[in-house]
């Protein structure tokens, strides 16, 4: 009897020692998976991404690479392909929905992973879905170098400097102005507003456009009939520089600020009664195409003398509207960038960092803009 017990026991017992070696190596791998997943996470990886890299057994692989935006979003991606790991990682990420898919079809055409880092940081998801569709273009990085190169203009680039010579970055950058353009033909119309806008003859504001925190400017700074309204900020910087320059023994005015849409056609009119179309093409901006609508330009006077350009406020402010965040948006050595004949009354306010940088380096906004603000 004792025998028997005996025995049936240790048949018992073998199943059960299976069962849980079993349980212990899932314990372990469920162990190290989720031990993995925490220090893939630590790295940067996202969940997904820990997991996808995990499944594909390129832990070490990746552990060894460590942090990279591009891996992270190859492994979410349907569009992964194996073969291409190591280009991945050599790519500069950007957040494009088909960055995978895109970068992918660029290595089949042969780019190398720095043109495609160029190709992707100087264009957007649809432009490089676009650009990655046609056949291999040449020497693509002398234009996509330069900083402010934009993927999308890359046919305009070739084509202008066919046409003037130009070396890359003065060809990308007149460009990107639209010096391949006429003036007033087929602008951009701008609907995303800020303090910073650009208005050209490239650039159109829309006619509904009107400023929502314009303040009338105090009376005593208004050589003009009626009232005079401007931008709150603009406001404040004219009243500061209008003070420094009185302590100097002078007297800033304001002769024109905001204009609507309706005042700059009608000025338009009136100046072409006047002085004809060629003066209204050097002079006056069409409407939707004044900077005035912006609310962001003042055109200066002096309080004695009526010709600006020979009164001493006009010295003055040569000097030091800069210090107050305003600059000569029309300089007589830029009619050919600015597209006007010199203005030296009309100052745009652009802020006190932005003014001292175009003042020192001697360049129009049209510049700056398209070399540090565009996007
Ligand atoms: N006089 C400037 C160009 C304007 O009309 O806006
Ligand atoms: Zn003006």
């Amino acid at each position: 009897m004792t025998r028997k017990k005996l025995k049936l026991k240790s048949s018992a017992k073998k199943p059960l020692v299976i069962v849980s070696a079993i349980i212990l190596i899932i314990v372990i791998v469920v162990f190290f998976y989720f031990n993995r997943v925490g220090e893939l996470k630590s790295l940067g990886y996202s969940e997904e991404a820990a997991k996808s890299i995990i499944f594909k057994f390129k832990y070490s692989y990746i552990m060894d690479i460590g942090e990279n935006e591009t891996l992270n979003a190859a492994f979410i991606s349907d569009d992964y392909i194996d073969d291409n790991l190591d280009k991945y990682a050599k790519i500069e990420y950007d957040n494009q929905e088909h960055l995978i898919s895109n970068i992918n079809k660029l290595l089949d055409k042969g780019y190398s992973v720095n043109e495609i880092s160029l190709i992707i940081d100087k264009g957007d998801d649809e432009s490089v879905t676009e650009f990655a569709k046609r056949d291999r273009v040449k020497n693509i990085d002398e234009f996509l170098s330069v900083d402010f190169a934009k993927l999308a203009n890359y046919d305009r680039y070739v084509a202008y400097q066919e046409l003037n010579n130009d070396d890359a970055e003065t060809t990308v950058l007149y460009v990107n102005m639209d010096f391949d353009k006429e003036d007033y033909v087929d602008p951009l119309v701008i609907d995303d507003f800020d303090d910073y806008v650009l208005v050209n003859k490239h650039r159109q504001l829309s006619g509904k456009y009107v400023p929502d925190d314009l303040v009338t400017i105090d009376e005593e700074y208004v050589k003009a009939d009626g009232e005079i309204e401007i931008e709150r900020n603009v406001a404040k910087a004219f009243y500061d520089m209008a003070d420094a320059a009185s302590k100097e023994g002078l007297e800033l005015m304001v002769s024109s600020g905001y204009r609507s849409y309706e005042d700059q056609e009608e000025i338009t009119n009136t100046y072409l009664e006047l002085y004809g179309q060629n003066y209204v093409d050097n002079y006056v901006a069409k409407p939707g195409f004044s900077e005035h609508q912006t609310a962001m330009s003042l055109d200066i006077a002096s309080k004695s003398v009526n010709t600006f350009l020979e009164s001493n406020e006009y010295v003055w402010m040569m000097d030091n509207a800069y210090k107050y965040g305003f600059i000569l948006r029309y300089p007589k050595s830029k009619e050919d960038i600015t597209g006007y004949k010199c203005e030296a009354w009309h100052y745009r306010y652009v802020g006190k960092k932005i003014a001292k940088y175009i003042k020192e380096n001697n360049i129009t906004y049209d510049e700056y803009y398209v070399m540090f603000l565009d996007d």
